[in-house]
């Protein structure tokens, strides 16, 4: 199963990974497609005292999309909202010791589906207008190599 290119960090989290599932009746969800392969990220987070209280997430994404939004989940919980939506991709690239190039774009998922259950909850409570809900324009420059799987 090991392949060449995958650090250890995300081969543990693609075989154990955290906070699979779904929240039933959710203060926030966030779902994005990913633009180069076409799968699916969905992230369930529940609120608390303004942090994240529990978060679970569901994906249709590769190996690389699960062990991103399992290191994701891991990342953001406990942490108040407002820190938790400056995690970025790259944060999240990074805590799992890189990904190789061609999956560069499956870290995405994760990060924009916690950015985008944040803001359905700050929607909800009247913190933010649902136009300033909208995905982050982000480059998606040289991510344009999809892995084909
Ligand atoms: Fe689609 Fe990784 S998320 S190939």
């Amino acid at each position: 199963m090991a392949q060449i290119g995958y650090s250890k960090k995300v081969m543990e989290h693609f075989m154990n990974p955290r906070n699979v599932g779904v929240i039933e009746n959710p203060d926030g969800y966030g779902q994005v497609g990913n633009p180069v392969c076409g799968d699916l990220m969905e992230i369930f987070i529940t609120v608390k005292d303004d942090r994240v209280d529990d978060i679970k997430f569901r994906t249709f994404g590769c190996g690389s999309a699960i062990a991103v939004s399992s290191m994701v989940t891991e990342m953001a919980k406990g942490k108040t909202l407002d820190e938790a939506i400056k995690i970025t991709r790259k944060d999240v690239a990074e805590e799992l010791g890189g990904l190789p190039p061609q999956k560069m774009h499956c870290s995405n998922l994760g990060a924009d589906a916690l950015h985008a259950a944040i803001k359905d909850y700050w929607v909800k409570i009247g913190k933010i207008k649902p136009e300033e809900a909208k995905p982050e324009e982000e480059s998606h420059e040289g991510e344009g190599e999809s892995c084909g799987t």
